[in-house]
């Protein structure tokens, strides 16, 4: 009896020992201890021994039982243990958190505002929904000016538009302070226009400064300040003459193409310059507007297409990608 208790025991342990599983150890346990156990049935053997034999045979079962069971338990720890390290492997690199990043646009924004508060200009912002009289009136914006065509203007109502650009904040400011003025303001414009250069949104960043002896040598100093802060301190550019009701005299200003030097290419239309902002001296009629003293007082104005720097900066062809939302084309800058 005692002998057949062991070979069953050492069989066990074996197989336990060999477990690559908890299952396989789950399934060893119910093979020897379960109710129809091997080891449980020598256990209920013992019951029918003599006297005699009953108190060792029982004992030997005993101590097998327990081995059985401490194996089983060790086997058991050991395996999942090891299931808990292939779970967990702490050798693989961790799990980077993707970080958002500004907007191109809000770059450009920030950055241009940054160059113009360092010189002094103090950042404001204007309604995108304009009354017909600051959008155009009061910028010396005729009524039967072609800008106001309905193919240009969102009409919310008959004196009511979607702002065209941020000019009103010129007239919008004015109205509210004395000179000195010095202010600059980003934001949202409007025009019915759509294709590779023109979105029916955009951004733009309008400027104004109105002192006491403010010259167009002042427009000239500030702007090519500007530009060799924005582009590179080397960048050619040049003041050429242009018109715009609301300044005059006015210029257009223009860097030397970013792609070909200025050798003529594509971009620039073979005209070797690229067209970057509009500017002038405030229009004596905007300023009397606004109540302000010509005689006293004269200033400089400009205005810049956010899309169109950020295009040029970052040699984005299609201005339509900056409000896709393509995280491929975002993750660039
Ligand atoms: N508002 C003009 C536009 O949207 C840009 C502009 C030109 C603004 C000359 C100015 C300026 O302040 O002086 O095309």
């Amino acid at each position: 009896m005692e002998q057949n208790i062991d070979q069953v025991g050492a069989a066990a342990l074996r197989e336990i020992d060999s477990a690559a599983t908890p299952d396989d150890v789950q399934e060893a346990n119910v093979k020897y201890l379960g109710r129809k156990g091997l080891l449980t049935q020598l256990l209920r053997a013992v019951a029918q021994l003599s006297p005699e034999a009953r108190p060792a045979a029982g004992r030997r079962a005993n101590q097998v039982k327990q081995q059985i069971e401490t194996a089983c338990r060790s086997a058991l720890a050991r395996l999942e243990a090891d299931e808990g390290v292939e779970r967990i492997d702490v050798s693989l690199p961790g799990r980077r958190h993707a970080l958002g990043s500004l907007h191109p646009l809000t770059q450009i924004t920030y950055r241009i505002c940054d160059i113009f508060t360092r010189m002094g200009f103090e950042v404001v912002e204007g309604p995108e929904v304009e009354s017909d009289y600051y959008n155009f009136e009061a910028l010396n914006i005729p009524k039967n000016h072609p800008a106001r065509d309905m193919q240009d203007t969102f009409y919310v109502s008959e004196e009511i538009v979607l702002r065209t650009h941020t000019s009103p904040t010129q007239p919008r400011v004015m109205e509210k302070r004395q000179p000195p003025v010095r202010i600059i303001a980003p934001g949202k414009v409007y025009r019915c226009d759509s294709d590779i250069t023109h979105t029916p949104m955009f951004h733009q960043v309008e400027g104004l400064l109105v002192d006491e002896n403010v010259s167009f040598a002042d427009l000239k100093g500030t702007l090519t300040s500007f530009v060799h802060q924005m582009f590179d301190p080397q960048t050619r550019l040049r003041f050429r003459p242009s018109f715009f009701p609301f300044t005059e005299p006015s210029a257009e200003v223009d860097i030397l193409c970013v792609i070909c030097r200025g050798e003529g290419c594509r971009v620039c239309k073979q005209t070797g310059w690229l067209e970057i902002l509009g500017s002038g001296m405030v229009h004596p009629a905007v300023l009397e507007n606004v109540g302000y003293d010509t005689a006293r007082v004269t200033g400089f104005a400009f205005g810049m297409g956010v899309e169109r720097i950020a295009m040029l900066k970052y040699g984005i062809d299609d201005i339509r990608k900056n409000f896709e939302n393509d995280v491929r084309y975002l993750k660039q800058f």
